[in-house]
C-alpha cells in the first residue's frame, strides 16, 4: 500500500519552531532536491508565511511562490487556508476569498487545505469551489478536538459534508498534536468507512504522540502523513520524515521518498537550524516534549506565543496558571478547536484573566465578535453569563457573516493605485493592509536605490570611455 509524504519544513515546521522566519536565501539552493525527494507534495505557502514575509522578511510572498514553483518542478506544492480567514485572522469577502484562490493556483499551488477553526463548513465553501474552478486540489480539513461535544458521529458527518462539498481529499488537523493513536485510528476508520476520498492526517509532535499517531491513522488506512525534515521535526513540528519513512517501509508500506535525498536534504537544513538556535530565533524551548499539553490541549504555536506573551509582560511564572485557565475560557467559548484565530483568542483572554485577578474583567474584541456569531456556530453553547455580558440584550447573528461583507477588491485598487502593480500586490493589501504598504514602500526605496547604482555604473563607465 502507498502511503503518500508530504513534507512541511517550509511551511508548517518553520512555523511551528521559529514563528515562520525562514527567508527564501535560506532554503532557495535545496529545492531541487527537494523536487527529487518522491515527496507526495511539498507544503510550502500559506498558514502564516504571508503574513511573516510582509511582516518580518521584506519578501513577497507571491515572489516566494513563484521561486520554489520555478525550482519544484514535479512535486506538488501545498497551502494552507483558513477559509473565509485566508491567512489573516479576520472574515473577508467572497470576492476577496475567489480571487486570492485563484491567484494562489495561477502563481502554483496544487493543493489548498482549507479549514475552519470552527468546523462550519459554511466559511469553507467558497474558498472549495474556488480552488476547484481553479483546477487545484480541494483538500477540506477537520480541525480534531476532543471535548464533551465533539464525537465520532459529528465527525463523521462533517467529513461526509466535505466530500459532498467536492472536495478532493479529506484531512484530520490536529494542529495541537493532543490526537492519540487510538484517537486517530478509530477517526480515521470512521472517516473512511463514510467517505471514498483519501484521507491525510497531519498532527504534532508536541506530546510526543505524533509518530505513533501517524502509524496508528496509517494502519486503520490513512493515504498520507505530513512530516518534517528531522533537524526540524520534533517539538511542536511535524514527526521526522526519516524516522516514519524508515518504519513504514519496514511495514511493507510504499511511500516512494529516496532516502538518500532525504539525508542530503537534512544535511543542508541543519546548519540552518544552528544558525536560528544561535540567535535564539529558534528557542529549544519548543523543542522539549510537552506532555502537559494533553491535559491543557494547546497546540504547539500557541504554547511558544504564551510564553514569548508572557515573557514580554514579565510575568512567565505565571505560565502554569494561564495553562490551566485555557481550557477553562475554551469551554465557556462552547468548545472551539484551538487553532488559529481561535487559539490566539482563547490564548490571549486566558491571559488577560490571569494576570488582571478577574475573570473576563477586561473581555477582548474578537471574543467580543466570537460571541455574537461572527465567526461562525459554536461547537456548543456558549456559557450564559458571558454571553449576556457581550451581548447585552442584543440577539447573535443569524446566517454566515461573511455574506455580510462588501466586496473588497475594488475599493483597495482604487486606494492604492500605482502603488499596487498587480493583483496580487492588491490582495496582499486586502489581507495585511498596514503591513502589505509598508512593504510596497520598502520595495519601491530598495527599486530607487538600484537603478541609482546602476546609474553610477553607467557614468562611471562613459567617463572611462571618455
Ligand atoms: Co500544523
Amino acid at each position: 500500500m502507498k502511503v503518500n509524504i508530504t513534507e512541511t519544513v517550509l511551511r508548517d515546521a518553520n512555523q511551528s519552531l521559529m514563528a515562520t522566519r525562514l527567508p527564501k536565501e535560506d532554503f532557495e539552493a535545496i529545492l531541487e532536491v527537494m523536487d527529487q525527494a518522491g515527496y507526495d507534495s511539498i507544503e510550502c505557502w500559506g498558514g502564516a508565511t504571508f503574513d511573516s514575509c510582509l511582516r518580518y522578511l521584506n519578501e513577497d510572498p507571491w515572489e516566494r511562490l513563484r521561486l520554489i514553483r520555478s525550482k519544484v518542478k514535479n512535486t506538488k506544492l501545498s497551502m494552507l487556508l483558513r477559509g473565509q480567514n485566508l491567512l489573516g485572522y479576520h472574515h473577508y469577502s467572497d470576492d476577496t476569498i475567489r480571487r486570492f484562490v485563484k491567484k494562489s493556483v495561477e502563481n502554483g499551488i496544487d493543493v489548498i487545505r482549507i479549514f475552519d477553526a470552527l468546523n462550519d463548513t459554511r466559511n469553507m465553501r467558497t474558498a472549495v469551489e474556488a480552488c476547484i474552478e481553479a483546477g487545484g486540489h480541494a483538500q477540506g480539513a477537520i480541525c480534531f478536538t476532543s471535548s464533551p461535544v465533539h464525537s465520532l458521529e459529528a465527525f463523521a458527518k462533517l467529513g461526509k459534508e466535505i466530500e459532498e462539498m467536492g472536495c478532493h481529499s479529506l484531512c484530520v488537523k490536529d494542529m495541537a498534536g493532543i490526537m492519540s493513536p487510538k484517537e486517530a485510528y478509530d477517526l480515521v476508520k470512521t472517516l473512511k468507512e463514510n467517505v471514498s476520498i483519501p484521507v491525510v492526517v497531519h498532527t504534532h509532535a508536541t506530546t510526543g504522540l505524533g509518530s505513533m499517531t501517524c502509524l496508528k491513522a496509517i494502519e486503520a488506512g490513512a493515504d498520507g502523513i505530513d512530516t518534517a525534515i528531522s533537524c526540524f521535526s520534533g517539538g511542536t513540528s511535524q514527526p521526522p520524515t526519516e524516522s516514519l519513512v524508515y518504519a513504514l517501509e519496514q511495514f511493507g508500506y510504499e511511500t516512494g521518498v529516496d532516502f538518500a535525498k532525504l539525508k542530503e536534504i537534512n544535511d543542508f537544513f541543519v546548519p540552518i537550524k544552528n544558525k536560528y538556535m544561535e540567535t535564539k530565533v529558534l528557542d529549544p524551548y519548543v523543542m522539549g516534549t510537552k506532555a502537559d499539553a494533553l491535559v491543557y490541549q494547546i497546540p504547539g504555536g500557541m504554547l511558544s506565543n504564551l510564553v514569548a506573551q508572557l515573557k514580554a509582560q514579565n510575568a512567565i511564572d505565571r505560565l502554569d496558571e494561564v495553562l490551566a485557565e485555557t481550557p477553562k475560557v475554551r469551554a465557556d467559548l462552547g468548545y472551539p478547536p484551538l487553532v488559529t484565530p481561535m487559539s490566539q483568542m482563547v490564548g490571549v483572554q486566558a491571559t488577560v484573566n490571569v494576570l488582571l485577578g478577574e475573570r473576563y474583567k477586561n473581555i477582548g474584541k474578537e471574543v467580543k465578535s466570537y460571541v455574537r456569531g461572527e465567526y461562525g456556530i459554536t461547537p456548543g453553547p456558549i456559557d450564559p453569563t458571558l454571553s449576556e455580558k457581550v451581548l447585552n440584550g442584543q440577539k447573535p447573528i443569524e446566517g454566515r457573516y461573511a455574506d455580510s461583507i462588501a466586496p473588497e477588491f475594488e475599493e483597495a485598487k482604487a486606494y492604492l493605485g500605482d502603488l499596487a502593480e498587480t493583483e496580487e500586490d492588491v490582495l496582499s493589501y486586502i489581507a495585511f493592509p498596514p503591513q502589505a504598504e509598508a512593504f510596497f514602500d520598502y520595495r519601491a526605496k530598495k527599486r530607487e536605490e538600484e537603478e541609482f547604482a546602476k546609474a553610477l555604473v553607467v557614468s562611471y563607465s562613459i567617463q572611462e570611455v571618455k
